[in-house]
């Protein structure tokens, strides 16, 4: 399988597949995501592949976030549509494949790189990954279910202080939150992945696969928590704050924000 912004490695029962956009610390574009979208597909249909690992190439970051450079001119239909065709085409995708799917955390998860971590079956994590979601700072929200999935996952409480706050955990934190599974230096990260896999991959796939439709199905009743997420990220796009935000990333300097709604 080759594509231009990841890499599928095939071995036995298991596939990895990394994101390989290493100087932008692997931000999501648009072509990074149907990348993600077609290998995702391809490896779920087949039947040899009993596990899937998601990371990140380097040693600094899984994927800080969603390509800020891509996005800032959107207006709030771009926005919209942004948010609605990732959440359809990669994250929702990965959180309902038949097949598991392990995100190996690498370094920095932020914005849509800790929700594409979030919509993996699971999480585990190297001593030096920092997780958060930073888009209030930038003047948007989540827009790849990460409103939805992270007070699934730690609790409202604990995603109102991150999500408002913009702030990162560290990977302790993040495993006593219970949004990682395992914590591990990072030489071990792969490693820990693979014996994980090797012990899923014992198992029944078919039961596998059920069981995964089985635990969504309990948190399916928030589908309207999706939708409510993609029409306020949309929104975000006509608002000065949101102009502000990711100019001020682009230009590298601290947004002042208007605060006009
Ligand atoms: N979108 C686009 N480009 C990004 C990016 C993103 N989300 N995150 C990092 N990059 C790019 C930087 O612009 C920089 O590119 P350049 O070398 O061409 O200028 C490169 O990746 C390296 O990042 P840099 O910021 O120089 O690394 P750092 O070690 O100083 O800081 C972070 C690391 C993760 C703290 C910082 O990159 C950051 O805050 N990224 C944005 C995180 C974010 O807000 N994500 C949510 C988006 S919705």
């Amino acid at each position: 399988m080759n594509f231009e912004n990841i890499l599928v490695e095939l071995k036995d029962k298991l596939a990895t597949v990394t994101i390989n956009r290493p100087n932008k610390l692997n931000a999501l574009n648009r072509a990074t995501i149907k990348d993600l979208s077609k290998a995702f597909k391809i490896l779920d249909k087949n039947k040899l592949i009993r596990v899937i690992i998601l990371t990140g190439s380097g040693e600094k970051a899984f994927v800080a976030g969603a390509d800020i450079s891509e996005f800032a001119n959107y207006n709030e239909k771009e926005g919209r549509e942004l948010a609605a065709k990732g959440q359809k085409n990669l994250f929702t995708l990965i959180e309902n494949l038949s097949t598991p799917v392990i995100a190996a955390i690498n370094g920095f998860a932020l914005g849509g790189g800790l929700e594409l971590a979030m919509a993996c079956h699971f999480r585990l994590a190297s001593n030096s990954a920092k997780m958060g979601l930073p888009e209030v700072s930038l003047g948007v929200i989540p827009g790849y279910g990460g409103t939805q999935r992270l007070p699934q996952l730690i609790g409202k409480g604990r995603a109102m202080e991150l999500i408002m706050t913009a702030g990162m955990i560290d990977a302790e934190k993040a495993l006593s939150y219970g949004l990682v599974n395992q914590v591990v230096p990072q030489e071990e990260l792969l490693p820990l992945c693979l014996k994980i896999a090797g012990k899923i991959s014992n198992n029944s796939p078919v039961a596998i696969s059920y069981a995964i439709k089985a635990v969504n199905a309990g948190f399916k009743s928030n589908a309207k928590g999706f939708e409510t997420e993609i029409i306020a990220f949309g929104s975000c796009f006509g608002t000065d704050d949101f102009k502000e935000g990711t100019t001020a990333f682009l230009e590298k300097r601290k947004a002042e924000f208007p605060g006009t709604r």
